[in-house]
């Protein structure tokens, strides 16, 4: 594994090791594995658990982070291909990540769906220059695409529940918002439940669609690992014995309306509150997992997020857990420095 910014990086197999290893390492005391390593980490957007978990990982395993804010102290950075630089992003990220790339042992990046256009956020470009022109090992803390970090803290938090993933009967509901969101989270977590085994169930209002070439990549992912993946418009029926409920909400599908009336249309689904009755429909002992920040009342009810099915907090500290895994892994490589040459 040479990066870490797409659940394939790992595969299953990968996936389940990192699970185990996790598991393994809550139960010790952080070692000096990272003494002497460098992590730059680069927020093109705000972070609260990622950027603390992340720095967390690495300072208390002996390493260092350097946190860079693009806009806010850091340049603002241009990524589109031949553009005409008189804007107010005087340096490109042609330029920029070959240059982290020289101070540091990894970076870490955080750059958001641009939400235009859902095939031109699947492509996932900016996270793709990292890879290309960085020289050193980068790690996704959220791209355009998935969230795979989020991803693996989720299934571990549900394995840890439960004890398996497989043919576990997972509910992924869709929640009303104040404006549209990315779908890298409700990605990530479809992949991975999907890669897990469990018979993953999405339900949202009709013209909210989750990529389909994420959802074809899942739904190969569960014919392997002997899961199932299933999409309805009825929150009820996907409730029904669900182990599980994982509330997100996202905007809608950008070729299923103008992008004009995607605030409007989502303000029109605050029926789909996850609340005391949304877990009524799901199984008695069923947990209620949310990757965080989470608006109140208007995703998710006080008495669903206060009650007792909820693991929010443990989930969004196995963050800390899996990212330590992933960085022992990917900084502790032989070390192959590549230098990248700018065409
Ligand atoms: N879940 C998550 O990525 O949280 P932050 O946006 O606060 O990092």
């Amino acid at each position: 594994m040479r990066h870490f910014t797409r659940l394939a990086d790992l595969g299953p197999a990968g996936m389940q090791q990192v699970f185990d290893k996790a598991l393994a390492s809550k139960k010790q005391a952080p070692g000096a594995g990272l003494s002497g390593k460098l992590l730059g980490m680069v927020f093109f957007n705000p972070s609260l658990r990622t950027r603390a978990s992340f720095e967390a990982a690495m300072l208390r395993s002996g390493g260092h982070a350097i946190v860079l804010e693009v806009g806010g102290g850091v340049w603002k950075l241009e990524d589109r291909k031949g553009a005409v630089m008189n804007s107010d992003r005087p340096e490109h990220i042609r330029e920029a990540i070959p240059v982290l790339g020289r101070y540091v042992d990894a970076l870490a990046v955080r750059t958001f769906a641009a939400l235009a256009d859902d095939d031109a956020d699947a492509a996932d470009p900016v996270i793709n220059a990292f890879r290309e022109l960085a020289g050193v090992p980068v790690i996704s803390m959220e791209s355009a695409r998935e969230h795979p970090c989020q991803g693996l803290a989720d299934l571990l938090t549900i394995r840890e529940n439960f004890g398996t993933t497989r043919a576990l009967p997972v509910t992924l509901v869709w929640a009303p918002h104040i404006k549209p969101l990315p779908k890298a989270v409700p990605h990530s977590f479809l992949l991975t439940a999907a890669a897990a085994g469990c018979e993953l169930r999405i339900a949202h209002p009709p013209g909210f669609d989750l990529h389909p070439e994420v959802l074809a990549e899942a739904r190969q992912y569960a014919a392997q690992s002997g899961g199932s993946v299933s999409v309805t418009h009825d929150p009820k029926a996907a409730l029904a014995s669900s182990r599980v409920v994982y509330a997100k909400s996202w905007g809608p599908a950008s070729n299923s309306a103008p992008a004009g009336e995607a605030a409007t249309r989502i303000t029109a689904h605050s029926d789909w509150l996850v609340n005391g009755k949304t877990l009524a429909a799901a199984a008695q002992n069923a947990i209620f997992l949310h990757c965080l920040p989470v608006r109140r009342n208007v995703e998710v009810a006080d008495e669903v997020l206060d009650g007792p099915h909820s693991r929010v907090i443990d989930e969004a500290e196995n963050r800390l857990h899996v990212q330590r895994v992933l960085l022992h892994d990917l900084l502790n490589q032989k070390k192959e420095i590549r230098r990248v040459h700018i065409a």
